[in-house]
């Protein structure tokens, strides 16, 4: 007999997705003139980036790595990525088909193109096999994820031994943050979760990440950074 409690949560979870899907497909042709690009998307990029140059420090200059982007939207920080001095590979997956097309004619004819594979997937059962990579980020998507824990735990297991994990969504735990998240954000794209920054920490403990850290950036529309060591 099916129970109602599960099934109402399947249900919610279907929505949530057909919701996510459904946004960045109407809004994928515009998403890279968007103003959020510079007042949340890059800003985020920029803290990314900060974020590997600290897991890199002390590393070898020419250590290549393999980093994974996940709700990589058009593409933009795996371009960045490509477009660094690091030696890296660089994996970056979306959810919504359009996405992952714009992202494809972002990076083909450039230098960025060689070494760079967009991957159209779930966050929630990432197609790779375990230990696959050095370093995974995921800036402003969380939100959208229904079972955010398996999404973690997922991070987790495509992660080798002292890989890191940094992951970027709204911080809606002051007034501004929760203003912005928890009043508009909820109120225009529907069916999101911005977690509360104890929430995040939570699941990242019980995926087994170590030395996990945060810290806020951005006033207007805060963001939390979140990072973890896989063991
Ligand atoms: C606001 S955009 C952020 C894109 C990109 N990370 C950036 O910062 O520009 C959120 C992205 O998450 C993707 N997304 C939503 N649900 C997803 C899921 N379950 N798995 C993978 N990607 C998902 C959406 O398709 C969208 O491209």
């Amino acid at each position: 007999m099916t129970n109602p409690a599960s099934s109402h949560a399947d249900l919610r979870a279907r929505d949530f997705k057909h919701r996510a899907q459904g946004l960045f497909h109407r809004w994928s042709e515009n998403y890279d003139r968007s103003l959020l690009n510079f007042f949340v998307f890059r800003p985020a990029y920029m803290a990314l980036l900060e974020e590997i140059a600290a897991w890199r420090a002390g590393r070898a200059a020419r250590d290549p790595f393999h980093l994974l982007d996940v709700g990589c939207g058009t593409g933009s920080f795996a371009a960045m990525v490509r477009s660094s001095p690091w030696p890296a590979d660089v994996t970056a997956m979306d959810f919504v088909p359009s996405m992952c097309r714009l992202a494809r004619e972002k990076l083909e004819g450039t230098p960025a193109a060689e070494r760079v594979h967009i991957v159209n997937g779930d966050s929630e059962h990432l197609p790779f096999p375990a230990g696959s990579f050095d370093v995974l980020t995921c800036s402003n998507s969380f939100h959208h994820y229904p079972h955010q824990d398996e999404v973690v735990r997922e991070m987790r297991r495509v992660l080798r031994p002292g890989g890191k994990l940094i992951l970027i969504d709204g911080f809606r735990d002051n007034a501004i943050g929760w203003f912005v998240f928890d009043v508009i954000v909820q109120r225009v794209e529907r069916n999101v979760h911005h977690a509360p920054w104890s929430l995040v920490r939570r699941l990242f403990l019980q995926a087994g990440f170590t030395d996990i850290r945060h810290r806020k950036i951005n006033l207007l529309a805060p963001l939390l950074v979140t990072t973890g060591i896989a063991p």
